[in-house]
């Protein structure tokens, strides 16, 4: 802290300090994200783009929108993917020559891209898919998709952020599960998967689709 600031800070008081300290404090983690983005984008520009877009939005729908994810989230995906616990056949060569910290890196890029909505054409089929979402099938042991990713569908550092997702890989994704190709963090959507039919999974993942 410079002299003039610390006259600034006795003279105006502890509210002023105060402001300072937290403003020193959370310099280094913002330098330190800083350096995570850039290596980042060094990945990103040299292959993750031509699927995934440079900001994470795709243009395809097979390939999943990875802008506004959660960093913790992506980061076990791509460890998944290298160790084999989670099968994809595009994905596994590109994460075989990366580390650890490459994946934390990435994970942090794309949480900090700003996730645009989709707009949905087809509203009665929404509709249903609604209701799904926020209801689940309960005849069928199926659990609102609320309760665990949240009523607007943003997921937390460990569960993925569903709202604007595509539609296709969201669908992709449920029969994956259904098929165990996914890692056992995915086991409550094994259950959830078994007890949705193809109609279900169409409407679900068309709302999600819209979802901010
Ligand atoms: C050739 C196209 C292609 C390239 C290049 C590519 N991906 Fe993927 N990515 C995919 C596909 C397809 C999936 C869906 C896999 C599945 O079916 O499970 C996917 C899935 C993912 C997921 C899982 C997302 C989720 O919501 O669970 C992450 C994370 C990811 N990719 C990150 C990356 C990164 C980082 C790179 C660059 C190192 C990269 N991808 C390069 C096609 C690609
Ligand atoms: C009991 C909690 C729970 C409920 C209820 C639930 N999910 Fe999940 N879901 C999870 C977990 C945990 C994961 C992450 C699995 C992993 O880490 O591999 C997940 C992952 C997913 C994914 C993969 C996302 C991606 O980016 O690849 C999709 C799609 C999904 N859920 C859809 C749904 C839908 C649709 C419903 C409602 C019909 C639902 N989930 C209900 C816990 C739940």
């Amino acid at each position: 802290m410079t002299l003039f600031a610390m006259r600034q800070a006795r003279r105006h008081g502890r509210a002023l300090l105060e402001l300072m300290l937290a403003l020193f404090v959370a310099a280094p983690s913002s330098a330190a994200d800083a350096a995570l983005i850039e290596r980042a984008e060094k990945i990103v520009h040299a292959k993750c783009f031509i699927c995934h877009g440079i900001e994470g939005e795709t243009s395809s729908q097979a390939f999943p929108r990875l802008a506004g994810q959660h960093a913790q989230y992506l980061a076990r995906q791509l460890a998944d993917f290298q160790a084999g616990r989670r099968k994809s056949g595009t994905m596994e060569p590109m994460v075989i020559d990366l580390t650890a910290d490459d994946f934390v890196a990435l994970g942090v890029y794309f949480e900090s891209r700003p996730a645009e909505p989709h707009p949905v054409a087809d509203d009665a089929l929404a509709r249903s898919g609604r209701e799904i979402f926020v209801s689940g099938k309960p005849a069928a042991g199926v659990a609102a998709c609320a309760s665990c990713h949240g009523p607007r569908g943003h997921g937390t550092d460990t569960l993925p952020r569903l709202a604007g997702q595509h539609a296709l890989y969201i669908e992709n994704q449920v029969r994956a599960f259904a098929r165990r190709e996914r890692s056992a963090e995915g086991t409550a959507m094994q259950a959830i998967a078994a007890g949705l039919s193809d109609a279900d999974v169409k409407a679900v993942a068309l709302y999600i689709s819209g979802m901010k």
